[in-house]
C-alpha cells in the first residue's frame, strides 16, 4: 500500500469537508525506532522507542498539522497564510503554501533561527520578516495581522494544526498495537503536547486503545514558563526551536499533564546537548537540539527512579538535526587537519 499522507490515512478522524482536496507532501508514517543502546545508556529498564519526526517532508512534525491547515485554507479560497516561527513552522508553512499556490508570510525573531530553517522558508518563496523581538512578540504581531488583513494564521492557534498533529499519536498506537505507558516530548509553544493528548484520548474514547500514556513534557530551563508558572520575558536556550516564554498552548499543555498524570519539567542546555550527542552517537539518529529535550527529560527521570519498570516509553524527536548543523559542529571536536599524504593520515588515525 502506498502512503499518501496523514489526511489520506486518517481522514475519518479529521474535521474536513468531504470534497476538499488534500494539499499534501505525503507527510507522516515516520519511523518508530527501537532504541536499546540509548535505553541502556540512560538506565531505562523498559522498551524505549523514538518517533522520528525529522523524517517528515520538511524535516519536522509541523508537516502533520500544516497539511490540514493549508488544505482548509486553500479549500476556503484563501490567498495567503501567515505564521510566527522559531523556524520549523515557517519552513513547513512555506512548503505547503507553495504546494497549494498560496502566498506565505513569515515573522521570525532575528538571529534566532537555525540557518537550514531560514533557507527552507526563503527557497519555498515565503516573504520573511525578521523582527528585533522574541517569538512571543512575533506571534502577537501575526495574530494582529490575521485579524486586520485577509490572511490565515497557521500557527498552532489554528485548530486544524492540532488535529493534523494528533495523527502522530494514532501512528504510535497503530504501530505498537497499544498506547505507550509514557510519552516524552519537548514543549515550546505547547501545541504538540496538546495535540498528542487529543490523539491518545480520541483513540481511547473510541475503544481503539485501552490505556493512555502519561504525557511527559520538557522545556529548556531558560525558557520554562510552564514550569515556573509565569511568563518568561527573555527566554534563552541553545534549543532555539523552543525559545518561547509565553506559549499559546499553555492551557492545553496543563490539561494534558493533569489529565494524564504526567509532568512538565525543565532540562538545562547542557543536559539537552548531552542527550543530542547520545541519540546521534548511540542510535544513528540526528535530531535537532530541541528534540533532544525529550531524551534529556527521560534521562533525568530515569536516574531519579521516577519511572515504572518495564514500561513502554516513546520519545518524540521533533525535528531533523540537519536543520542546524552549526550546533553539531560547535559542540563536537573539529576535523584533524593533515597533509594529503597516506602515511600521515594513517598515523593520525592510528589504525
Ligand atoms: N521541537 C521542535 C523541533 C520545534 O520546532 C518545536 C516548535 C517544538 C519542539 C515545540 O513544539 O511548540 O508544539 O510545543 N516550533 C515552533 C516553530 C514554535 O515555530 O517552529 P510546540
Amino acid at each position: 500500500m502506498t502512503w499518501a499522507g496523514v489526511i489520506d490515512r486518517y481522514r475519518g478522524r479529521l474535521p474536513l469537508e468531504e470534497n476538499v482536496e488534500p494539499v499534501t507532501l505525503h507527510e507522516g508514517n515516520t519511523p518508530l525506532l527501537d532504541a536499546p543502546c540509548l535505553a541502556r545508556a540512560l538506565g531505562v529498564e523498559g522498551r524505549l522507542l523514538l518517533k522520528c519526526e525529522g523524517l517528515n517532508p520538511t524535516g519536522s512534525f509541523k508537516d502533520r498539522g500544516m497539511t490540514v491547515a493549508i488544505t482548509v485554507a486553500a479549500g476556503a479560497g484563501a490567498e495567503a497564510v501567515i505564521c510566527a516561527s522559531t523556524g520549523n513552522t515557517s519552513a513547513s508553512a512555506a512548503a505547503y503554501a507553495a504546494r497549494a499556490g498560496l502566498r506565505a508570510f513569515v515573522v521570525i525573531p532575528e538571529g534566532k533561527i537555525a540557518l537550514g530553517k531560514l533557507g527552507q522558508a526563503v527557497i519555498h518563496g515565503a516573504t520573511v520578516v525578521a523582527i528585533d523581538g522574541s517569538f512571543d512578540r512575533a506571534l502577537e504581531i501575526v495574530i494582529g495581522l490575521a485579524k486586520l488583513d485577509n490572511v490565515i494564521a497557521v500557527n498552532s492557534i489554528n485548530p486544524f494544526r492540532l488535529h493534523g498533529q494528533k495523527t502522530a499519536a494514532f501512528e504510535i498506537c497503530d504501530a505498537l498495537g497499544h498506547a505507550p505507558d509514557y510519552h516524552f516530548l519537548p514543549v515550546g509553544n505547547a501545541g504538540n503536547i496538546t495535540a498528542y493528548w487529543m490523539g491518545y484520548r480520541e483513540y481511547h474514547d473510541s475503544g481503539v486503545t485501552t490505556t493512555r500514556p502519561r504525557m511527559m513534557g520538557f522545556q529548556a530551563a531558560g525558557a520554562a514558563p510552564l514550569v515556573r508558572g509565569s511568563v518568561v520575558h527573555d527566554p534563552e536556550t541553545v534549543a532555539t526551536a523552543i525559545r518561547i516564554g509565553n506559549p499559546a498552548g499553555w492551557k492545553g499543555a496543563e490539561n494534558a499533564r493533569d489529565e494524564s498524570g504526567g509532568v512538565i519539567e525543565a532540562v538545562t542546555d547542557d543536559e539537552i546537548l548531552e542527550a543530542y550527542r547520545l541519540i546521534a552517537s548511540l542510535e544513528g539518529v540526528f535530531a535537532e537540539p530541541a528534540s533532544a529535550a525529550s531524551v534529556a527529560g527521560l534521562k533525568k527521570l530515569s536516574s531519579l527512579g521516577r519511572l515504572a519498570r518495564n514500561a513502554t516509553i516513546v520519545c518524540t524527536l521533533t525535528g531533523h538535526g540537519l536543520k542546524d548543523p552549526a550546533t553539531a559542529t560547535e559542540n563536537s571536536p573539529p576535523p584533524v587537519k593533515a597533509p594529503a599524504d597516506l602515511n600521515k593520515v594513517r598515523e593520525i588515525l592510528a589504525i
